[in-house]
């Protein structure tokens, strides 16, 4: 099976094409193709370093999308129409994986102006210093994403709550839990089986595409407990 990572060369799609890269062939989009091979050199370094002969290609976003089966948008909320509207000609049958989190920090900010609330100058600026989830007009990313898709492109909203540094660090064994939400049981089956493929990953079904919201949000709480608790490779995991 061949799987496309659009903006792999980012945070998060340089550890999806490393983990991914022991089972399928794994090709990195980028909106530049030279820094798409150059990412795709700097991967395939760090797979040999680990006796892995797998090899990583890097493209162009519109070639990795079209020769693939299953692709990644590993692009920030605000660049995915742009993204979509590329390699909306190519779409055919292919799945897509949204990992998308839309995330805001100025949003958040505790309005001084408020009625009862009553903070000094130290204490609004520690306050105003978290990430919030930014719900977009159609409930989650997933389901701005589902409206921007031909119809008939199967949609799986899955691995939000993974930390980048941590996926891409071959030394570190991951231990999380990946929500999937999505319409169709035969595409979440798929990811599931991708989420398996990768050590110490265990899928769970959320439900359909209209759940996302509530997987996706998970991601800002991870990352304010994060930072405020000084806890690192924080994830999420039911027990
Ligand atoms: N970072 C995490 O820990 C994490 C965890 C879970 C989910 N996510 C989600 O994964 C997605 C990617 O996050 P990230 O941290 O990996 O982001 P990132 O590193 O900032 O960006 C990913 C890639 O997006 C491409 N890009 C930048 N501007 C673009 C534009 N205007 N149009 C199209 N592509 C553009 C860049 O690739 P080129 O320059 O090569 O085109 C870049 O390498 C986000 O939606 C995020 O919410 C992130």
């Amino acid at each position: 099976m061949k799987i496309a990572i659009l903006g792999g060369t980012g945070n998060i799609g340089k550890g999806f094409a490393l983990r991914l890269s022991y089972k399928y062939d794994v090709t990195i989009g980028s909106r530049n193709i030279e820094k798409a091979k150059a990412s795709a050199a700097e991967y395939n370094e760090i797979l040999e370093k680990y006796g892995s002969d797998d090899r990583i290609e890097g493209t162009d976003n519109k070639t990795a999308a079209q020769n693939a089966d299953i692709i990644f948008l590993a692009i920030r909320y605000e660049n995915i129409p742009s993204v979509i509207e590329l390699i909306t000609p190519i779409l055919d049958k292919q799945i897509i994986v949204s990992v998308v989190v839309p995330m805001a920090r100025d949003r958040c900010y505790i309005n001084p102006d408020s009625s009862t609330l009553m903070i000094d100058v130290s204490d609004k600026d520690y306050n105003a210093n978290y990430f919030c989830y930014s719900t977009p007009k159609a409930g989650s990313a997933a389901q701005e994403i589902a409206m921007l898709l031909p119809e008939g492109i199967e949609l799986v909203s899955a691995f939000h709550n993974v930390p980048a540094h941590t996926l891409a660090d071959l030394d570190k064994e991951l231990d999380y839990d990946i929500g999937v939400c999505g319409n169709s049981m035969y595409s979440k089956n798929i990811v599931f089986e991708l989420a398996r493929d990768i050590p110490n990953l265990r899928p769970l079904d959320v439900g359909p595409i209209e759940t996302s919201s509530m997987v996706e949000s998970l991601t800002p709480l991870v990352i304010n407990i994060a930072s405020r608790n000084k806890l690192k490779d924080l994830g999420i995991k039911f027990v």
